[in-house]
């Protein structure tokens, strides 16, 4: 049984289907990364299974649970950060972590997570204050405080700078050493290169074309990831 299962998925806001027959597998312990155009339906994918937004028709399956049916039992054992992700300015870090922590039946020590992720010395600092980097930071100790076995990251890194963005990909590797599946959807392709044991580039929501950064690239037959995307989703540059 693979971590992740998506089947078929079908989901329409409004008139062009945001998912058209979605079909993914992702395996435990991997980093798998989701790419592809704007409005390509990945946000529409994570939020399908992560349980937070039902699709028409299709089937997931996470951790061999149902969202439709057992979403309590999901959200204990997954985290999240999304596109969209804010807290209230006036939080402090250490507030939103205990009130995460709250959430679950066996969270990890928020203490030593903050610890852990450099966040002890901005305890007392409100999230409004915090700059772009420390918020992703905090957003990733909030998608582990409950010491979930898979974590997506929706575009975690877009709007740091370089130093930061690093940072991040080492705290990615992090979360694959203590053996989280971790499903991250990211517009870098040097960043998908570098982390992601596997990727697949979406496109009118679905899969085009899937495979490790470097089976990717001789399917473009590019010299570089980003080449080779370009190439499959049909927008290379003459
Ligand atoms: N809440 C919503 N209401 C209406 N349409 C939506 C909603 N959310 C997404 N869509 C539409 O569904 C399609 C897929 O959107 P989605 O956010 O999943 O794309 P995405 O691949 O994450 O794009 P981006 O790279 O810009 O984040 C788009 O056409 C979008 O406009
Ligand atoms: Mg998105």
């Amino acid at each position: 049984m693979s971590v992740i299962e998506l089947d078929n998925l079908r989901k329409t806001y409004s008139a062009t289907p945001a998912l058209d027959g979605f079909t993914l597998r992702v395996e435990r312990g991997e980093i798998f990364g989701l790419a592809g155009p704007n409005g390509a339906g990945k946000t529409t994918v994570v939020e399908c299974a992560s349980g937070l937004r039902r699709p028409d028709s299709g089937t997931v399956r996470v951790l061999g649970l149902d969202p439709r049916t057992q979403r309590r039992a999901l959200l204990q054992r997954i985290g999240a950060q999304l596109q969209e992700a804010a807290l209230p300015d006036a939080i402090k870090v250490g507030e939103a972590l205990r009130m995460y922590a709250a959430l679950y039946d066996h969270p990890a020590d928020w203490r030593e997570l903050m610890d852990e992720w450099g966040l002890t010395g901005k305890r007392r600092a409100s999230f409004g204050g915090l700059s772009g980097g420390w918020k992703q930071r905090l957003f990733i100790a909030l998608a582990l405080v409950g010491k979930p076995e898979v974590v997506f990251l929706d575009e975690l890194t877009t709007g740091l700078d370089p130093a930061a963005r690093r940072t991040t990909w080492g705290l990615i590797r992090a979360m694959r050493e203590r053996g989280v599946t971790v499903v991250m959807v990211t517009h870098f392709m040097d960043e998908a290169e570098a982390l992601c044991d596997r990727l697949a580039i979406v496109d009118q929501g679905r899969v085009v074309a899937q495979g490790t950064p470097r089976e990717l690239i001789a399917r473009g037959r590019a010299a570089s990831l980003e080449n080779a995307y370009l190439t499959i989703t049909g927008q290379e540059q003459s």
